[in-house]
């Protein structure tokens, strides 16, 4: 476990010329994450209320000694789909088989994999949105009648054998649930959606990951990551890593409040979490264009950007935190985000969300 997480620091900086707040992750990184991830429900912090409903579910299906109803989890990036498949699988004492809707190119690659499961096994499908229509449609039938239909022969001749399959379970995991063609969706006895955390639960996901990194983190500095981390374990776990090196390197080793000022400091992730794009893009807003509305296209090149970055990877956040607002004339300062650059806006009550 060390040697994949000391991996992982050692190339992390270089590899991610990307954003220290970023909510995708790489192999290297998914690398580090397997050693933190939680391996049971009880370990699984926060989200109470879809670790009772999905506990609810698997002790009823292992008291009837049958595979549980299909599982969707739905959610944002980095908020725990995968680790939550894996709690599935191993709360039922099963194997997880993992697979992605972009790994499957054809019906055929379903049908093979489907083909193999074992009874009770759980077939994990990320990005499930992804999914190629024909393989879709493979799966609807296999979800609800157990049942694959192989096709042999070409043209005219050609004629379906249904094979029936073990019972199994499907957990879907996406990040896109409105993308899910209704069948799909209708599929799946349960679905879970997983919101972003608050700062009190990602200080307790930081404090156990300090634990299996075989570290101290003190509870203000727990405090401070927290309040940094955009509501995602998966950001909080990445800061986490960086506080410890800043620690280990220009401080004395212990991970406390002021190393996590200074390390978030050299990696310029501000109060709310922001980082320079996110800080440009409000920068251009306030004070290129007086608190906006602004078009995205010339927001973007304002801050030397594609558009598309601006609009998917800084806004979102920004609008979740009430920083950025969208109008039908383009984009708006909110007066927080005066407050937060330490500015104050042209006129009270001017043209803000005219
Ligand atoms: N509830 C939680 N408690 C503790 N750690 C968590 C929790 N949720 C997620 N994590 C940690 O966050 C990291 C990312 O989680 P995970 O890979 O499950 O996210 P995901 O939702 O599958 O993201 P993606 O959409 O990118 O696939 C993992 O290292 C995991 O350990
Ligand atoms: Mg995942």
């Amino acid at each position: 476990m060390d040697d994949a997480t000391d991996r992982s620091d050692a190339l992390g900086i270089d590899l991610a010329a990307d954003r220290l707040t970023r909510t995708s992750a790489d192999d290297i990184e998914r690398a580090a994450e397997a050693a933190l991830r939680p391996r049971s429900l009880d370990e699984f912090v926060g989200q109470h209320v879809v670790r009772d409903q999905l506990s609810l579910v698997l002790q009823a299906a292992l008291g009837r000694g049958t595979p549980p109803d299909h599982v969707l989890l739905s959610g944002p990036p980095g908020l725990g789909k995968t680790t939550l498949a894996m709690i599935i699988a191993a709360e039922l004492g099963t194997s997880l088989r993992v697979t992605s809707g972009p790994a499957i190119q054809h019906a055929g690659d379903l049908a093979a994999v489907l083909s193999s499961l074992d009874e009770g096994e759980v077939l994990f499908i990320d990005e499930i949105h992804r999914l190629a229509r024909p393989a879709e449609e493979l799966l609807y039938v296999a979800m609800e009648d157990f049942r694959v239909d192989v096709v042999v022969g070409k043209g005219a001749g050609a004629s379906a054998i249904p094979l029936s399959l073990p019972r199994f379970t499907t957990v879907g995991a996406t990040t896109r649930a409105g993308l899910l063609p209704a069948p799909l969706r209708d599929r799946f006895g349960f679905t879970a959606h997983l919101d972003f955390y608050s700062a009190d639960e990602l200080e307790r996901v930081l404090l156990r990951s300090a634990g299996l990194l075989g570290t101290a983190l003190d509870a203000e500095a727990a405090s401070e990551i927290a309040s940094r981390s955009r509501g995602t374990p998966r950001i909080a776990n990445r800061l986490l890593r960086r506080v410890r090196d800043w620690a280990q390197v220009r401080g004395d080793g212990s991970l406390d409040l002021r190393a996590a000022q200074a390390a978030l400091e050299v990696y310029e992730v501000d109060a709310l979490g922001l980082d320079r794009l996110d800080r440009s893009v409000l920068e251009a807003l306030c004070v290129r264009f007086g608190g906006g509305p602004v078009g995205l296209t010339t927001l973007a090149v304002t801050v030397g950007e594609e558009p598309e970055t601006v609009e998917t990877v800084a806004e979102p956040y920004l609008v979740r935190e009430g920083l950025v607002g969208r109008t039908p004339r383009g984009r708006v300062a909110t007066p927080a985000a005066w407050a937060h650059l330490g500015l104050v806006p042209p006129s009270a009550g001017g043209t803000l969300f005219a």
